[in-house]
């Protein structure tokens, strides 16, 4: 048996669930019951019937997972696949932010800790920052955590003061410079320049439009010639499902680590062993769920 074909009987056997985010490996997406950025992995998360969902992502995502479907054991196959930039404020730190802006409401970007989802009023992702904004009246300031990029962009869009934490993605940061940028439009100058809006402000500036990574994979079914602004795992996903479009990346190097810490191997030995078991103590979780769920409703 083909280590594939050894997941997918050991899949059956548990009624396990996979989900992939977007940025996942090829092998893994392809084998995953589902795809999806992170909103639209919380939701299935949420919804799914499953026992067993193995999440191939960071652990943010399977905290959140586990958080939305209590019933649910939520795998990470690797232990250690952390988010940097989720890392970059701790609870402490929000709490002297808070304390230093008093009354002003708290937004996370689910790149953070379920400790600081706890502390948070509600929570977003990069497919609906904007709309968490607008949900605030606009004469009201608003602190951002822990993006300054999403904080700043989606802050534009949706006509709001906000007060950003200064994290950052140091792939989305320093994986693409404007250079490298000007040399594709050169070579490709009919080509639409999508962004996550994790990036840099210069390189958000210049995108033809600014999306989650499930919004790219939208916009990219309808169109062709692009330049991905993104983790360059997900611009080799859109080359395998679309291999007649032209897609490049701007930078083909910018990957995440921890996301390229699942591969099939320890995929397999997660469903064999049920590990790594992604728990999230039961009073910051009721805490973390009200911020989760109030963006869920806000979004739909
Ligand atoms: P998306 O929700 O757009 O998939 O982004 C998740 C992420 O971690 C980006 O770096
Ligand atoms: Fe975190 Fe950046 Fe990796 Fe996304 S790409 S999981 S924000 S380090």
């Amino acid at each position: 048996m083909t280590i594939a074909e050894k997941i997918n009987a050991l899949r059956i056997q548990k009624k396990a669930v996979i989900l992939a985010h977007n940025y996942q490996a090829v092998a893994i997406q392809d084998l995953a019951d589902h795809r999806g950025d992170s909103l639209q992995l919380s939701i299935l998360a949420q919804q799914s019937k499953a026992k067993l969902i193995v999440f191939c992502g960071v652990r943010f995502m399977a905290e959140t997972a586990a958080m939305l479907n209590p019933e649910a054991k939520v795998l990470l196959p690797a232990q250690d696949a952390g988010c940097p930039m989720a890392d970059m404020i701790t609870v402490e730190q929000l709490r002297l932010f808070k304390a230093q802006h008093p009354g002003a409401p708290v937004i996370c970007y689910v790149n953070s800790s379920a400790a600081v989802k706890a502390e948070s009023d509600v929570c977003c992702t990069s497919s609906n920052a904007v709309k968490v904004m607008q949900s605030f009246p606009a004469s009201q300031t608003l602190l951002f955590v822990p993006d300054v990029h999403l904080a700043t962009w989606a802050a534009k869009r949706s006509g709001r003061k906000v007060i950003a934490w200064e994290g950052y993605c140091p792939i989305h940061e320093w994986g693409f410079e404007t250079s490298q940028l000007k040399r594709l439009r050169q070579k490709y100058p009919d080509y639409t320049l999508l962004a996550h809006p994790e990036c840099d402000d210069d390189i958000v500036e210049a995108a033809g439009h600014v999306l989650s990574t499930g919004g790219m994979l939208e916009y990219t079914k309808k169109h062709d010639k692009l330049i991905i602004a993104t983790e360059a795992t997900f611009t080799d996903y859109l080359k395998h499902i679309y291999p007649e479009k032209q897609i490049v990346a701007l930078n083909t190097r910018a990957r995440c680590k921890n996301m390229a810490k699942i591969d099939l191997h320890n995929l397999l030995e997660s469903l064999e062993k049920e590990q790594f078991e992604v728990q999230v103590p039961p009073e910051i979780a009721a805490k973390a769920l009200k911020s989760l769920q109030r963006m869920l409703e806000i979004s739909r």
